[in-house]
């Protein structure tokens, strides 16, 4: 029976170390990824015209696929000045950006060669503007992530530019998917070697699985360009990282990396009619709610079609910005904090999880209360300030091996708008009690 168990912890080991290998590869290649907790999305294309979904508008038939594609003529990108939104990015605090170099609607932002249909050849832009965007982010230190939708639903050899027609079987028409194929994967390429991006962010992998795209040779297409190049999911299985869109998990998602894009409002591209916006206040806590479960938040603007971004956007990003940059270093470069259960809050912790940051909302009032903390706490103080905090610790039983209850008051000049957050210095990397209680 020994003998069993002892060859059963043999392979466990050993399949363990196989993990840990390739692990440590892939930590190396999403290490700026992990660090960098907020990307800036952007849906920029000839939706923004009229502003009416993007892609989609044609395909749900609240527009003739005819006079959505007549938008074309009226994206001038006349007010585009790139190394503004770049400016803006980084002063929001984010560390990468994408942009939607093509959505569904196959209208290509660059200099295409492997069709017509881009806004260099037939809006009044008459210009790629989707390298002069890329050329700056890197001027500003920012990493470069480029959108390209997989589906296509303009191209005339994709089966189904609308939801109910021109459907074929790709059976039945090898030679028509093959051609698509090339075409699309001819656009990947170019992107990959005129852009370089550090991360290709797919899309519309749902209408067709991993053999039908070849997702396995795009990944190596892209990782034989660029090694270092990181994929999203959207490629049926074959990416890096996972993409809940729109919702906050409520349960820490199992991906190691994984990141959450959503809207400022309600929708991707620029809509005029569209006044949702959510406040600073709840993207903040949005945000400090994704890296606290481990993740990153993708939050997305879209400006108009002449490359102006409303004042709602650039204040909402300014805010963002003021409250990362006082709260950087509980931010950037840590890691997701306590589990459930021993804080009725986010938290984040160092890497080497010696300081504990605690996130509290603005107009909370009442002192704060951790669980299970079985650390002695060497400072406590507020992120951003030069204010010193002292937490009591409740119920220590000296005979018992359970942690005593860490409350911490904040004083009211503590507080921050949005979120306050409390920095616990500990003397040793972070240790938790997770039992029921009692002795
Ligand atoms: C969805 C939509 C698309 C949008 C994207 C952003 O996949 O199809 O319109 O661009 O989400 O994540």
């Amino acid at each position: 029976m020994n003998r069993i168990l002892t060859i059963v912890l043999f392979m466990l080991t050993c399949w363990n170390a196989g993990k840990t290998q390739r692990s440590e590869t892939d930590s190396l290649k999403m290490e700026w990824f992990g660090d960098a907790k907020l990307g800036i999305f952007i849906h920029w294309g000839i939706y923004s015209v009229k502003g009416t979904d993007e892609s989609w508008a044609f395909y749900n038939h609240k527009i003739s696929h005819a006079d959505y594609m007549a938008q074309i003529k009226g994206f001038t990108a006349a007010r585009y000045d790139p190394e503004y939104w770049a400016r803006l990015i980084k002063s929001s605090g984010a560390r990468y950006a994408v942009l939607t170099a093509k959505h569904h609607d196959g209208v290509a932002l660059w200099d295409t060669k492997m069709n017509d249909l881009s806004v260099v050849k037939q809006a009044p832009a008459g210009k790629d503007v989707l390298t002069p965007f890329y050329r700056a982010l890197r001027k500003n230190g920012i990493k470069c992530g480029v959108y390209f939708s997989l589906i296509d639903w303009t191209h005339p050899d994709y089966p189904g530019f609308l939801k109910d027609s021109s459907k074929y079987d790709l059976a039945e028409h090898p030679e028509k998917w093959a051609r698509f194929r090339t075409f699309f994967q001819g656009q990947i390429r170019e992107l990959m070697t005129q852009i370089k991006p550090d991360l290709m962010w797919f899309d519309g992998d749902w209408e067709h699985n991993a053999g039908e795209w070849e997702a396995a040779k795009v990944r190596k297409m892209i990782l034989d360009i660029n090694p270092n190049t990181i994929i999203n999911s959207r490629l049926q299985g074959y990416g890096d990282y996972g993409t809940p869109e729109q919702h906050t998990p409520v349960i820490r998602p199992k991906d190691r990396y994984w990141e959450l894009c959503m809207t400022h409002n309600d929708n991707w591209g620029w809509q005029p009619q569209d006044t949702a916006w959510k406040t600073p206040y709840e993207i903040i806590t949005i945000f400090a709610d994704a890296i606290a479960n481990g993740g990153n938040l993708l939050l997305d603007i879209g400006p108009k079609e002449d490359g102006t971004i409303t004042p709602q956007q650039v204040h909402m990003l300014e805010e963002l910005g003021k409250w990362t940059g006082k709260h950087e270093e509980a931010i950037f470069g840590t890691v997701g904090g306590l589990p459930y259960g021993h804080f009725y809050g986010p938290s984040t912790y160092s890497k080497d999880s010696t300081s504990l940051y605690l996130f509290v909302p603005a107009k909370g009032s009442g002192p704060i209360v951790v669980k299970g903390l079985d650390n002695a706490i060497r400072e406590a103080s507020v992120v951003g300030t030069d204010i010193r905090l002292s937490p009591k610790i409740v119920g220590k039983i000296s005979w018992s091996a359970v942690p005593g209850l860490v409350y911490i008051d904040i004083p009211e000049e503590a507080r921050d708008e949005y979120m306050t957050v409390v920095r616990l210095k500990l003397d040793d990397p972070v240790k938790l009690y997770r039992g029921h209680g009692g002795f």
